[in-house]
């Protein structure tokens, strides 16, 4: 995608007049440009910096903090596994080995065909279900080498597309806004918070003095 495109574009800046500082839209635009290309692309990062009136770096150094957002190209599905305790006791490592058998793939990696991008990871808090393990973060457990067989299979036969969306898709259902109050009004609301921040820290300076 790189840069955001008309369409995304009118979401985008709908997404930003949602917050009193443009600056707090960042997490929620990163899942935007993910829903489009399945990873944040660099133009995408360049993007964002301009609509939050931040910089690249600023919105790289958010993005990269979180695991789900993904900073280089993944497969349409990434499958995590779970290996933390509850998992790991019930044999999260043989379903790790039997997901990296299964979808082509080792951990971190992604498959030839551009599918599968297998990932260990952390407690997916549904432990009651150990050994388990997500798809594009919708779960699935507890699995042996068969329900992992059955898995890809049904991953590649669509029968599962009704529940998991392509990666970068966090919810297929949109946010409903309210009727959104013009651009303008919201510049002007926001250049109204900037002078009275300045006048307390001026004020604040003077009495300090
Ligand atoms: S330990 Fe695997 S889901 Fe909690």
């Amino acid at each position: 995608m790189g840069r955001f495109k008309q369409q995304i574009l009118t979401e985008a800046l709908e997404i930003v007049k949602l917050y009193p500082e443009a600056k707090s839209a960042t997490i929620p635009l990163c899942h935007l440009a993910q829903s489009v290309d399945g990873y944040l692309t660099k133009d995408a990062i360049d993007h964002i910096a301009e609509l939050t009136g931040t910089t690249p770096a600023e919105v790289y150094g958010t993005a990269s903090f979180y695991d789900m957002i993904q900073l280089h190209p993944v497969g349409r599905y990434v499958i995590g596994v779970c290996t933390n305790i509850a998992c790991m006791l019930q044999g999260g490592y043989e379903l790790l080995e039997e997901a990296e058998g299964t979808f082509g793939a080792a951990v971190g990696e992604t498959s030839p065909d551009g599918l599968f991008t297998v990932e260990e990871v952390e407690c997916l808090a549904t432990c009651d279900r150990a050994p388990c393990l997500h798809v594009n973060y919708r779960y699935f457990g507890p699995l042996n080498a068969e329900g992992v067989a059955k898995l890809k299979e049904d991953l590649i036969g669509g029968q599962l597309e009704s529940k998991v969306p392509v990666h970068g898709v966090l919810s297929r259902v949109k946010r409903q806004t309210p009727e959104l109050i013009p651009m303008d009004e919201v510049d002007n609301l926001r250049a109204s918070e900037d002078a009275s921040k300045a006048e307390r820290t001026s004020a604040q300076g003077g009495s300090n003095a």
